[in-house]
């Protein structure tokens, strides 16, 4: 079968996956019974980059601002390892409030509203057992906000539903997962003048915020390059056979082919060199995929030969690389890997024409940064990393003092006002907490929020068209417009006091 072909026949599936999801029946383990999952036919590539002009009637949403809302009543769809925790964190959240829980399983909704109403005394209500609950809950509970935990294959849908219901939708990563799906969630969110913001947290971590601060402040000169990566070993996840992340994750690394994870790394480094907003945009991708072995090796060391997992035969390359070119001709290399034995990275390095700041472990060098700390600080700031004209750059600024003096002098402010509160209600190092606060922030202030739609579309976007690249051999894929050229009109994201 030759490649078109195989395309059409890809395109086929997917389309039937979101029509079998739209109308009828959701492609996620059917319920309690802990039925098998069957993603695996339904998940496959498309191309549809082509770009119509913006309807009449829908507007640009990069810079909106919503009427502000009084207390936000919050909808969250999806219990599992990520959606229980979500829900719980909203709870030490000002102005806000759990109104609903969805998840497919009775015993996850009773788990966390039982949570929620021992902390609150107030309980909210439970909609379970049926894939299709949410949109009752939609209808009967009308959420100002709805929070998306699901399978990546059912976020666009959901979102979709939930902005077309009335409600702020914010889906976990990605967006969605084929190019048709993220102009359908794009093109909502402008008909009904809804936000949709991906939730990526990463963009909260302390060293990405203090990095976004140092960049704004001129400190490694003009933006060249970017690292970002996904690399996390998550076999065990295998192990959630029924149910669980392992039960509807393993059947995309078996159908597909890509950078299947791309935006935990890649959302902070976008947002430093402000993509889509104003400065630069994304312009073209290539995409490469190791062999993939690892996953198959790990089905045949810890399964039965007859079990599922041993039946699949997985397409998914063990590393994914892609590099990234920016219409100011950027680079970013994109690189995931959940299946090797090696430790954790998100590389979530930025390089510029007078230095360059790196993490895992956080380290920086540059002409301006001296690695020696200044005697007498001239600032009265802590010293450290102080701008020198004597330059330090053939060795990393690391290690204990260094990351002392970094946070001294150089984290954001956001983190210094959130900082101590995240820490004690913990998610990925304060990172969630400090990204729902500012959900909730933003929709009582009415604000515009820290991630667009379009920013979420565009880092979602690497998925297709990665598996759309490495199915070419590699063949470089143009970045659909998904802002209709009003990127060049949006103010990158500010330093939030
Ligand atoms: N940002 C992060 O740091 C982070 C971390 C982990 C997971 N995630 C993302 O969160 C999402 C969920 O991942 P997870 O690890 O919690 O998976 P999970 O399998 O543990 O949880 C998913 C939950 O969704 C429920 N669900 C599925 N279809 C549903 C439907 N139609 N209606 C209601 N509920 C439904 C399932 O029953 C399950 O409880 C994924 O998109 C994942 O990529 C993000």
């Amino acid at each position: 079968m030759n490649i078109r072909n195989q395309l059409k026949r890809v395109m086929g599936m997917v389309t039937s996956c979101t029509m079998i999801f739209s109308g009828l029946l959701c492609a996620q383990d059917p319920g309690p019974a802990g039925a098998e999952a069957t993603h695996a036919k339904n998940i496959a590539p498309v191309d549809t980059s082509a770009v119509t002009p913006r309807p009449e009637g829908s507007i640009y949403m990069g810079g909106f601002r919503a009427p502000k809302i009084e207390h936000v009543r919050v909808a969250v769809i999806g219990l599992g390892e990520r959606g229980e925790y979500q829900a719980l964190h909203f709870l030490s959240i000002p102005h806000c409030e759990v109104v609903a829980v969805c998840d497919l399983f009775e015993d996850a909704t009773k788990k966390v509203a039982d949570r929620i109403e021992k902390r609150t005394g107030k309980r909210p209500a439970e909609y379970n057992k049926d894939p299709m609950a949410y949109k009752k809950m939609l209808a009967e509970v009308k959420p100002d906000a709805v929070i998306i935990n699901t399978p990546w294959e059912t976020h666009a849908q959901m979102a979709i539903d939930s902005m077309e219901a009335g409600a702020h939708a914010f889906v976990e990563v990605p967006m969605a997962i084929t190019l048709e799906d993220i102009w359908r969630v794009v093109d909502t969110s402008e008909r009904t003048q809804k936000h949709c913001m991906m939730l990526e947290n990463c963009n909260y971590g302390r060293n990405e915020l203090m990095f976004l601060n140092m960049v704004r402040q001129g400190l490694i000169g003009e933006l060249l390059h970017g690292e970002a990566a996904y690399i996390h070993e998550l076999r065990m996840q295998m192990k959630s056979e029924n149910r669980g992340c392992g039960s509807w994750r393993t059947n995309h690394y078996a159908a597909r082919n890509g950078n299947l994870y791309p935006t935990h790394g890649l959302g902070p480094v976008a947002q430093y060199m402000s993509l889509a907003r104003g400065e630069d945009t994304f312009d073209r991708i290539v995409s490469f995929s190791s062999p993939a072995k690892g996953r198959a090796a790990y089905a045949k060391k810890h399964f039965a030969p007859d079990h599922k997992w041993n039946k699949l035969d997985f397409k998914c390359g063990d590393m994914s690389n892609s590099i990234i070119k920016t219409k100011l001709g950027r680079t970013i290399l994109v690189q995931w890997d959940e299946t090797s034995p090696r430790p954790y990275d998100r590389k979530n390095l930025i390089q510029g024409t007078e230095g360059t700041l790196a993490d895992y472990p956080l380290r920086i060098a540059g002409e301006r940064i001296s690695p020696e700390p200044a005697d007498k600080p001239e600032d009265g700031q802590p010293g450290g990393a102080e701008i020198s004209s004597e330059g330090g750059y053939h060795e990393w600024y690391e290690g204990e003092k260094a990351e002392a003096d970094l946070y001294a002098k150089y984290d954001h402010p956001l983190y210094k006002r959130l900082g101590e509160e995240a820490r004690k209600n913990g998610g990925h190092g304060g990172m969630d907490y400090i990204m729902l606060y500012r959900v909730i922030e933003c929709l009582h202030n009415g604000e515009p929020m820290d991630q667009n739609v379009y920013e979420g579309a565009f880092w979602s976007a690497v998925g297709p068209l990665s598996e759309k690249s490495v199915n070419e051999g590699g063949a470089p894929q143009v970045f659909p417009d998904f802002t209709r050229g009003d990127w060049k009109n949006t103010a990158p994201l500010p330093i939030i006091p």
